[in-house]
């Protein structure tokens, strides 16, 4: 069990990852983390997150509220309280903008292609939430009734929100989700996409429930047409 400054400083060793990877640019992004049921860790609003310490990160209750901290918390809370008042298993919440994935969000492309065994195991897919207003209730609104069929979204004309049973595992999705997106953009540009067959992918899930993979599982078999 992590101490509350190790949660601290966690939240910052993602923020430099995630700027430094270039997932965000100047002061965008954010990431929390749920202590309990009333009480979150926020990164502060209008920060480089690759540049923050400790002492930077905000605690807010259930409803966004700040509580403890000299700094306003996220912009983008109300999308983060949201997430875990509807989603109790979730614990950990990465937003950026990394730029492919982001590129498919302004295409309205769903990232939902059955081409990737490690991506068909763990995300299945990453659906595309509808345009709302960042900062502002829309966001969560449009998000709310995808959140029970995915750990990864795509926010259209804004970026990509991950979560995770803990700051690693939400990392690491959104480091899967960029990653997805370059490779399945390479293979357009090539000309060429090759979808896994039925089959391939039934293998997949066999291998994936003996294995007791968990999360949810976007499903990718609907988007042949997707391109
Ligand atoms: P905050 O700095 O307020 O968290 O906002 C950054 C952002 O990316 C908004 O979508």
């Amino acid at each position: 069990m992590s101490t509350y400054f190790e949660l601290k400083a966690q939240i910052c060793e993602i923020g430099r990852r995630v700027y430094a990877r270039n997932y965000v640019a100047s002061n965008a992004g954010n990431i929390s983390y749920k202590l309990s049921e009333d009480e979150i860790l926020t990164t502060p609003t209008g920060v480089s997150k690759g540049y923050m310490d400790p002492g930077m990160i905000v605690l807010v209750d259930r409803k966004g509220k700040r509580r403890y901290g000299e700094r306003e918390p996220s912009s983008e809370i109300k999308m983060h309280v949201s997430i875990y008042a509807h989603r109790p298993d979730v614990r950990a919440v990465v937003h950026a903008h990394p730029p492919t994935a982001t590129g498919f969000a302004v295409a309205g492309i769903p990232l939902a292609h059955c081409v990737l065994p490690e991506v068909v195991l763990s995300l299945g897919g990453v659906p595309l939430a509808p345009y709302g207003t960042p900062s502002t209730e829309e966001l969560p609104q449009q998000l709310i009734p995808l959140l029970e069929k995915a750990d990864a979204f795509l926010l259209a004309n804004h970026g990509v929100v991950t979560l995770g049973k803990d700051l690693l595992q939400a990392y690491y999705r959104m480091e899967m989700v960029e990653h997805f997106a370059l490779i399945l953009l390479t293979a357009k540009q090539l000309g060429k996409i090759n979808f896994l067959t039925k089959e391939n992918i039934e293998k997949l899930k066999e291998i994936r429930e003996a294995a007791g993979i968990k999360g949810k599982q976007f499903d990718c078999s609907l988007c042949k047409l997707c391109f």
